[in-house]
């Protein structure tokens, strides 16, 4: 029975083992997936009881993302340019780092999207999950992405520290919303809305195009206070269910080689939202 696990502090709310124990089953793979709760601090005590347990792989979530670097044997070029790691692979041994938080952002887009490169993009924040999507857009040449911060200091350096070429404007919360208009996709990444402040927003629509998508990376709760606006001026718009949904299924398939069934990933995924 091979042994997977999710890593983080906190972990308990994690949908992860649920999500991926159901594809274990369904493909008939002998493998279970559960909770490893590492405390802030106890990174490397804790990773070297993994390496005890001689687990096939693992999923790293907050706080561990990017302190887990150095302790991989390899890492995939992308997840080394973002700096941060979601998903381990145990390659005879060898641990090896991949991010799969911006691929499985793109591929949810991409199920209500033909195409990317030729989007003129919004990205509001410019945090640990704004650093995966800003990155892993520009890697897949899409080459407009404007940054929307509160700090702008944050979205300069986040511009600077991208490798991949991108043309990239960054705006503050006041321009934003006026020029909110001029986007075909805005893409909201940061915890403004989440529940249980769910009546936050980071920047009003008004001045919306209704052809344009909105897309929030939250998926509790599914339709925040962004999503609604954006919905109600005629806009596109997609929740964080895709995103959570696809990382899972990319790290899946790099840990078995089959990519699963999204569909029943995200029934399963709703049913435990309730
Ligand atoms: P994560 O790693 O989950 O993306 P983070 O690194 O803490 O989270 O980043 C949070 C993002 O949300 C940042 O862009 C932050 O803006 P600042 O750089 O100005 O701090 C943004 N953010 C969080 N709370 C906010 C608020 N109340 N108003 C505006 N922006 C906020």
């Amino acid at each position: 029975m091979k042994k997977y696990v999710v890593i983080g502090d906190p972990i308990a709310h994690s949908m992860s083992p649920v999500m991926h124990n159901d594809l274990f089953q369904f493909y008939q793979i002998e493998a279970q997936y559960d909770l490893f709760h590492i405390k802030k601090g106890m990174l490397k005590e804790g990773l070297s009881q993994l390496k005890e347990m001689d687990v096939a792989g693992f999923n790293i979530t907050v706080p561990h993302k990017s302190d887990i670097i150095p302790f991989l044997d390899e890492l995939d070029p992308l997840s080394q340019a973002i700096g941060a790691v979601n998903t381990v692979v145990n390659e005879n041994g060898k641990w090896v780092g991949y991010n799969t938080d911006g691929y499985g952002y793109v591929r949810g887009l991409l199920t209500i999207l033909p195409a990317l490169t030729d989007k003129k993009v919004m990205m509001i924040g410019a945090g640990g999950a704004a650093r995966a999507i800003y990155f892993t857009l520009a890697y897949e040449k899409v080459h407009k992405i404007d940054i929307v911060n509160r700090t702008l200091e944050k979205a300069e350096d986040l511009k600077k520290a991208c490798p991949y070429s991108v043309e990239t404007d960054v705006l503050d919360l006041k321009s934003a919303k006026e020029r909110c208009g001029e986007y075909d996709l805005i893409i909201q990444t940061t915890s403004i809305g989440m529940s249980p402040h769910t009546k936050e927003q980071p920047i009003s629509l008004e001045n919306l195009n209704s052809n344009s998508l909105v897309s929030d990376i939250i998926y509790n709760p599914l339709e925040t206070k962004l999503l609604h606006e954006a919905k109600m001026k005629g806009a596109i718009v997609q929740n964080g269910l895709e995103m959570f949904v696809f990382q899972g299924a990319l790290a899946f398939e790099k840990w078995t080689g089959i990519f699963p069934d999204t569909e029943r990933m995200k029934r399963n995924v709703l049913k435990q939202l309730g």
